[in-house]
């Protein structure tokens, strides 16, 4: 098993690099790293390299890129993922800040590279569009669930923070409650990616920035129960799911095993569990609601 630390960068097919790269440098607020006639690559403002572009068909996520500590010999990474069956190949030239990496398929087809020592994009001094500090998590929507989380756990060094029923796992690879989230789905698809913004005020400014370019939200804002994140949810012109999101849930310490402690926690500590199918979708916001009927609320 080796163990991940960080999610790195997505990369997104879409056919038309240029609106992408108009949206996501003006709207999403990255900046343009590179580009060459059928890809690009973009960083947020801090650095972290956060989406490339490819020729492609839209809303499909073709690779994604996680890091493992700093320093750690690509050989090893080699060798402990033959240990546990998984084919892969060394590659030089990831993205502009990884110069080399282990590619892999994960059981359910994706590309994962895997990389250790990565290079700091530079500011590009713009300010403009939302400008989130990183990309949080990806989600998508597996045929198998129980094998991807298997998957995930056993090769890539995930721990399971929670469970919705059998069909929703949410997992991390740091103190962030989810960095990939597997959702049941006969047809398996991207289900969303999400960036984190520093606070409540970031989700307003990114909802305002938003209907500034004519873009309306679909889901939010609202709270998560689980992971208990704010979050708010569009759609952009490849029609990939894009949610803003800030104050997860933290895992400070594993050996404590409880989420840290927040004032809306449902349990006094929150560990991970399995949530019943009947859990809302958020706390409060679109998706908490009820029907009320006298003093009865149902679903
Ligand atoms: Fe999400």
């Amino acid at each position: 098993m080796i163990n991940v630390r960080r999610l790195a960068h997505a990369t997104l097919t879409t056919p038309d690099i240029d609106r992408q790269i108009a949206y996501y440098t003006e709207v999403v607020g990255l900046a343009l790293v590179e580009r060459s006639k059928d890809r690009a690559y973009l960083a947020t403002k801090q650095g972290l390299e956060a989406i490339a572009l490819e020729l492609g068909k839209g809303n499909a996520l073709s690779r994604v890129a996680f890091q493992v500590a700093p320093g750690t010999d690509l050989g090893d990474v080699s060798r402990a993922l033959g240990k546990d069956g998984v084919k892969c190949e060394r590659r030089k030239g990831i993205s502009p800040g990884v110069a080399e990496g282990i590619v892999l398929k994960d059981s359910k087809d994706t590309l994962v590279e895997i990389f250790s020592d990565y290079a700091f994009a530079r500011d590009d001094g713009r300010s403009a569009g939302i400008m989130p500090l990183k990309l949080g998590h990806v989600a998508y929507r597996v045929d198998d669930v129980q094998k991807t989380v298997k998957f995930y756990c056993d090769v890539l060094g995930f721990r399971v923070s929670d469970w919705r029923d059998d069909t929703f796992a949410f997992l991390r690879c740091n103190t962030d409650h989810h960095t990939v989230n597997f959702v049941y789905d006969a047809e398996p698809q991207l289900h969303h990616i999400a960036f984190e913004v520093k606070d409540w005020a970031e989700i307003q400014r990114a909802a305002e920035t938003l209907a500034k370019h004519d873009i309306h939200l679909v889901w939010g804002p609202g709270r998560h129960i689980i992971g208990h994140n704010i979050a708010i949810y569009h759609r952009n012109a490849d029609k990939v799911r894009v949610e803003f999101f800030c104050e997860m849930d933290q895992m400070k310490d594993e050996s404590l095993g409880y989420f840290d402690p927040r004032p809306w926690h449902q349990d006094r500590p929150q560990r991970p569990k399995v949530w019943g199918p009947e859990t809302l979708r958020n706390y409060w916001g679109y998706g908490s609601e009820r029907v009320i009927r006298g003093y009865q609320t149902i679903e």
